[in-house]
């Protein structure tokens, strides 16, 4: 492959680019480091590829970049730049969410559509279902995002689809479900969780901490969407899940194990934008990927804490 990865710099996007150059393959990484969170986590997310032969990187806007240029001579697209986060797309900051998700995706499918690739990867979110998909969530249920994010993350969807019909882009959806690992984003419950517990301080959960996730395991989804730049099927959206579900309480629990201390857990109301339960059916994944995740929720967590534990050292 000759892959584009966007939003290189971040979580899972510096671990995908890690996963495809160890594979042999070329990536052309490209990040805009937006104000999302600070520059200097995902500069460091990036140690280990800067300098590599087999990886380019290129600071870039996509909204302001001649796409055309950028995606010559790429083989596989792997689309993860986005304006990320359900909590925080609502009000004003919504527009944040409509040009990173939307106007962004739409000028590099557009691009795609002039200058074929093998595949584009859509790097899209279990938040598409929002409360009404009945449980484990599959691909063909009616999604009815209740996040302004899931909003834009299904609009892209349908974006992907719509130059996939009309100008046959090869896109395969994939919808992540709370991914979690080391580098995870400091805004996400594990990456506070732990944090807190590790340095002492109060963890707040949201509503009865009785919602659940299908939390998935950062390596897990690295080797799902690389075997979706491989060998998915054109044209097709599949769950990319960790295998279980599970409360947020019941999560708190590892925690506290992990930190080998009680933990000093306070109450904050809901918050708008939040799905209840998230759980998916990953058979198509395992039918088409070969995919099945391998990483439980100890022993993720147990990988998350060791990597904040060491952050926390070097920085307290
Ligand atoms: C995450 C990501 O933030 C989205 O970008 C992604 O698209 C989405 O997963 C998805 O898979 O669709 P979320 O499930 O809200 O969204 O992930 P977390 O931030 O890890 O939250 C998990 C649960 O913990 C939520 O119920 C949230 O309300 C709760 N939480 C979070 C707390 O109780 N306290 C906190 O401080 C943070």
């Amino acid at each position: 492959m000759n892959a584009l990865v966007t939003g290189v710099a971040g979580f899972i996007g510096s671990h995908l680019a890690e996963a495809l150059i160890g594979d042999g393959h070329k990536v052309i990484g490209v990040d805009c480091f937006t104000d999302y969170y600070e520059r200097s986590r995902k500069e460091a997310n990036l140690s280990s590829l800067m300098g590599h032969s087999s990886f380019k990187f290129t600071e870039i806007d996509l909204m302001e970049t001649d796409l055309a240029t950028l995606v010559a001579g790429v083989t596989h697209v792997f689309h993860l730049a986005a304006q990320p986060g359900v909590r925080h797309s609502w009000k004003r900051g919504f527009r944040a969410y409509t040009a990173r998700n939307l106007d962004a995706t739409q000028g590099l499918l557009e691009a795609c559509a002039e200058q074929p690739v093998e595949r584009f990867i859509y790097a899209s979110s279990s938040s598409v279902y929002g409360d009404h998909a009945a449980l484990p969530m599959r691909e063909d249920a009616s999604p009815l995002p209740v996040s302004p994010y899931g909003v834009t993350k299904l609009a892209a969807e349908l974006l992907c689809r719509l130059y996939h019909e009309t100008s046959g882009v090869p896109v395969v959806v994939l919808r992540y479900f709370t991914v979690y690992g080391p580098r995870q984003r400091p805004d996400m419950a594990f990456h506070r969780f732990l944090l807190a517990a590790i340095r002492g301080k109060p963890i707040y959960v949201y509503g009865d901490g009785r919602q659940t996730r299908d939390f998935t395991f950062v390596s897990d989804t690295v080797t799902a969407t690389v075997a979706a730049g491989t060998h998915g099927t054109v044209g097709r959206i599949y769950n990319v899940g960790g295998g279980s579900q599970v409360s947020v309480s019941d999560a708190l629990e590892i925690v506290a194990a992990c930190a080998g201390r009680p933990l000093d857990i306070q109450r904050k109301p809901c918050q708008r934008g939040d799905m209840r339960d998230t759980y998916a059916d990953t058979s198509l994944a395992q039918r088409d990927l070969g995919f099945t995740p391998t990483i439980s929720l100890t022993e993720g967590l147990r990988a998350e804490h060791e990597w904040l534990s060491q952050l926390s050292t070097v920085n307290p």
